[in-house]
């Protein structure tokens, strides 16, 4: 089979070109990095779970009205993506205290927030992509007030739904990072969800042990990374298991 035109590299996915104008192949790969790829990896089977996890999150979400670039899973390590305008922001949502949060301000780990929290990240490799604030992403036009106001009430939306669906399986969703993009149709521009929903770019805790399941577990050395993801993708009742079709949905916790 011919190979698609890969248009993209980055450090857990390759962009090609996808089969209609308009869409793209998103692949997702073992690799993983940290620190700014500093610290570099192959965590076994992180593509499968996270090309599932992040399908199963995204087409959750469009069902409560969030737009996303998720078209369809493809196969085991590839899905369909509308082609969308990357705005160059990660935006974190954080819930519980946790990583460069407690270390810039001195808030214990796991400590609650009384609210949760909204920082921006000018997404730049060569930089590491820095914190940034809204003056500086409107200034400099990476995007409008309009843009930040409904990336904004997207992440909301999203930090609420997502919460409460990974509470109803025994996960504390701590933090994640969310990236958009601008969808044109007819002239007209929406903000999408774009990128991936999965352990690589969320924090996510046992509930009860407070066992880290997620990207953590690589950057700290903890050990039994694969496992964390697998049990991210065992409790939503989507690991691929007894084969790519057995679809079950999540199991609910006490
Ligand atoms: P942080 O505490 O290191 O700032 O990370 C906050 C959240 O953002 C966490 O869930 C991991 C995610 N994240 C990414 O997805 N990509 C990144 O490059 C970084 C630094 C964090």
């Amino acid at each position: 089979m011919a190979r698609r035109r890969q248009l993209y590299e980055g450090k857990a996915k390759i962009l090609f070109e996808g089969p209609e104008p308009g869409t793209l192949v998103q692949y997702f790969k073992d690799d993983a990095t940290a620190f700014n790829a500093q610290k570099k990896g192959v965590i076994t089977g992180k593509g499968v779970l996270n090309n599932r996890i992040s399908e199963y999150l995204m087409l959750r979400l469009e069902e409560i009205g969030v737009p996303t670039h998720f078209i369809r899973r493809l196969n085991m390590r590839e899905q369909l993506v509308r082609e969308v305008e990357i705005i160059p922001i990660e935006m974190v949502v954080r819930n519980i205290a946790a990583g460069s949060l407690s270390t810039r301000l001195g808030i214990p780990e796991g400590q609650r927030l009384p609210r949760s929290i909204i920082e921006y990240y000018y997404k730049n490799d060569q930089l590491g992509d820095p914190m940034v604030a809204e003056e500086h992403i409107t200034a400099f036009g990476w995007a409008s007030t309009q843009d930040l106001d409904d990336m904004v009430a997207l992440a909301l939306r999203v930090n609420d739904f997502l919460s409460g669906l990974f509470l109803g399986v025994g996960i504390l969703l701590v933090d994640f990072k969310l990236e958009f993009g601008r969808l044109w149709e007819n002239d007209e521009m929406r903000i999408v969800l774009a990128d991936e929903i999965s352990p690589d770019n969320c924090r996510l805790w046992d509930a009860k042990t407070g066992e880290k399941m997620d990207k953590d577990r690589f950057r700290r050395d903890l050990g039994r990374v694969e496992e964390g993801y697998q049990e991210v993708a065992r409790r939503l009742g989507i690991l691929p298991e007894a084969g790519l079709r057995d679809m079950k949905g999540p199991e609910a916790m006490q």
